[in-house]
């Protein structure tokens, strides 16, 4: 069962029976200063992403949009500085160019990305390489084995990808981890709070961005 309750001051309220608890991320947090260093990475990473969907000679992935970075490393920081946390191990669900991933290393992280697409993967190791950061990247399947039965639609885009189980190539479950971002297709964020409800450590932290200025904050309580 998830709960999305807030009291009058914005914290989040925790009911007994709720399993994921919505913690508010305040709005003012797009005023955090993001460093020069970190913007300039961004922005190069963003023209990067637009060259690659640009190019004429290979079909569209379409499961890659890219998200707000900016607002994803602000978001993270205030997480971090604001949130207790019970490890320090991140898993970005569907990692693409990886640029979360790189962002939770830069902040100090465990960072791991899980990928289905080996093009996407391709540009993820770019990324690392890139920005020097510490990060292991997989080609798999972030959905752990079996979770695919929790969807109600057997079409949702997450679903069906013809890879191997992520987990077992990094030896660790979902509940090794003590944060997860991903950045789901229309439709999918219901589904993807579920499967981390049902296989996340109790106390773990969700993140999503959900499209513009809606970044979404879980934890399992329960
Ligand atoms: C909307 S993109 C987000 C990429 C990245 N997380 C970001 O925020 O820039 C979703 C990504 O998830 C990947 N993906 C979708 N379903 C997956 C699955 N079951 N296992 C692994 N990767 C998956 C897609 O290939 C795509 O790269």
């Amino acid at each position: 069962m998830i709960k999305n309750l807030f009291d009058k001051s914005g914290q989040s309220t925790p009911r007994t029976d709720a399993v994921l608890t919505q913690i508010h991320v305040p709005s003012s947090v797009d005023a955090t200063p993001v460093p020069a260093k970190m913007a300039g990475r961004i922005a190069t990473a963003e023209r990067e992403i637009e060259a690659f969907q640009d190019r004429w000679d290979r079909p569209q992935i379409e499961q890659f949009v890219a998200a707000d970075y900016q607002l994803v490393y602000q978001s993270l920081l205030w997480t971090l500085e604001s949130q207790p946390t019970i490890g320090q191990r991140f898993l970005e669900w569907g990692s693409g160019f990886s640029i979360v991933s790189a962002i939770a290393a830069e902040i100090g992280l465990n960072a791991i990305g899980i990928e289905a697409e080996s093009d996407l993967l391709a540009m993820g190791r770019k990324t690392i390489q890139s920005w020097n950061v510490s990060v292991e990247l997989v080609q798999g399947n972030f959905l752990p084995p079996g979770a695919d039965l929790l969807s109600e639609d057997p079409m949702l885009p997450s679903l069906g990808h013809d890879v191997a189980d992520g987990y077992q190539q990094l030896g660790l479950d979902l509940d090794d981890f003590a944060m997860v971002y991903a950045y789901p297709w229309p439709g999918e964020d219901d589904f993807l709070e579920v499967v981390f409800d049902r296989y996340a450590a109790r106390g773990a932290l969700l993140m999503m961005f959900c499209g513009p200025n809606d970044i979404r904050l879980w934890r399992k309580t329960s």
